[in-house]
């Protein structure tokens, strides 16, 4: 079943690679329940933050074993002093002090473990079991920031059909769905370049995008539409080598039939696997709609242009949802 080989594939490819990934959230039992579940798959080597007595009181209530799970409690962590030090670098123009930065990694460990990630303690973190996502993307965007050469930080989400694969695929790829509430034209072409990269290195596909939109090739105007044009126009002075269509519907960008009517010449419409949203709403709304309505699996977000792999978990997620994102996660950290 394709829902498995994706899984199958990300797990095995998590294996291989051996990355150690910080969990900050020690404290939510199912944080805990996934460290022993990621050890015990081998997909990655765990490290959480949380008081040790406290996880080991929910391991035992549990029935399972903490081998193999590195726990670190931050407000007694020796290496404070070296990450507040780094921090107040950092951050040095924002004001940010040693006082301050030392507050902040004894008492935030989105803002720990992130640290732990950008003096290579660790390659990658995944939270948000607890946290809002503008929290762990802060922690990201502060201490790691981005990937030399980029200036987006972006989102990306595998969507993974359970049904009609042999229409619309087994994998599309939706984005910005979490991280830019407006994007400007520059910013969706730097989306639209991010997702491609994330769609060869997590799902080894071959990226067809659609800038989409309310209007297909000129069948409405307005202010809102022209933005989703010129990120076309970006794109297509930046020379990028991949195919991509801007300014479509969704309708046209993934049905065959609908994409003849409206664009027939394109080569992208009704075959495209990477659909980027005009802005976060629709994204938002969009990657809810179609895993709730269609049942697809929503994988993600995957955060796209930090410099080093952070991912963010739904406040509502389960123990499975977080044992794969970090096998995900892993397997972005070797990228
Ligand atoms: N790409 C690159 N750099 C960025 C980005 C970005 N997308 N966003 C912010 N930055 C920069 C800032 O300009 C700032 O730079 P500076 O330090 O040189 O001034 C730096 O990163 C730190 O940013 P902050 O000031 O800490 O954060 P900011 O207030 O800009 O907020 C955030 C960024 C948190 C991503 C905000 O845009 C946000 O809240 N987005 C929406 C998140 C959300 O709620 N999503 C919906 C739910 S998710 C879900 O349902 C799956």
């Amino acid at each position: 079943m394709i829902v498995l080989s994706f899984l199958v594939k990300i797990r095995e490819k998590a294996r291989m690679v051996g990355k150690t990934v910080v969990l900050p959230e020690g404290e939510d039992e199912r944080v805990v329940t996934a460290a022993a579940k990621i050890v015990e798959l081998g997909v990655a080597k765990p490290v959480v933050l949380g008081i040790k007595a406290n996880m080991e009181r929910v391991a035992n209530d549990l029935g399972i074993s903490l081998k193999g799970v590195d726990i670190i409690e931050i407000a007694n962590s020796p290496k404070l002093d070296e990450y507040a030090t780094k921090f107040a670098e950092l951050r040095a123009k924002k004001g940010m002090t040693f006082e301050k930065a030392k507050e902040i990694m004894s008492t935030d460990p989105n803002f720990y473990g992130a640290m732990m990630v950008k003096m290579k303690d660790a390659d990658a973190m995944v939270s948000g079991s607890d946290s809002p996502t503008a929290d762990v993307l802060r922690a990201g965007l502060q201490i790691i920031g981005t990937k030399p050469g980029i200036k987006t930080v972006s989102s990306m989400f595998v969507m993974e059909l359970t049904e009609r694969q042999e229409t619309y695929g087994e994998v599309l790829l939706f984005g910005d769905c979490s991280v830019i509430p407006v994007p400007t034209s520059e910013q969706l072409a730097d989306i639209a370049e991010a997702s491609v990269i994330t769609a060869k290195n997590v799902v080894g596909m071959e990226g067809k995008v659609a800038l989409m939109t309310f209007s297909t090739k000129g069948s409405a105007s307005h202010p809102d539409i022209d933005v989703v044009k010129e990120a076309g126009n970006i794109l297509k002075e930046r020379g990028v080598t991949f195919p991509f269509e801007a300014e479509i519907q969704a309708d046209a960008a993934i049905v065959k039939s609908v994409a003849m009517k409206k664009c027939p010449e394109s080569k992208v419409a009704g075959s495209a696997n990477i659909l980027v949203f005009p802005n976060l709403a629709a994204g938002n709304i969009g990657y809810k709609l179609v895993q709730r309505l269609a049942g697809a699996n929503a994988y993600g977000p995957l955060i796209q242009g930090l410099a080093s792999p952070i991912n963010d978990l739904s406040r509502g997620c389960s123990v499975d949802d977080i044992v794969n994102l970090v096998a995900i996660t892993a397997v972005q950290a070797a990228e």
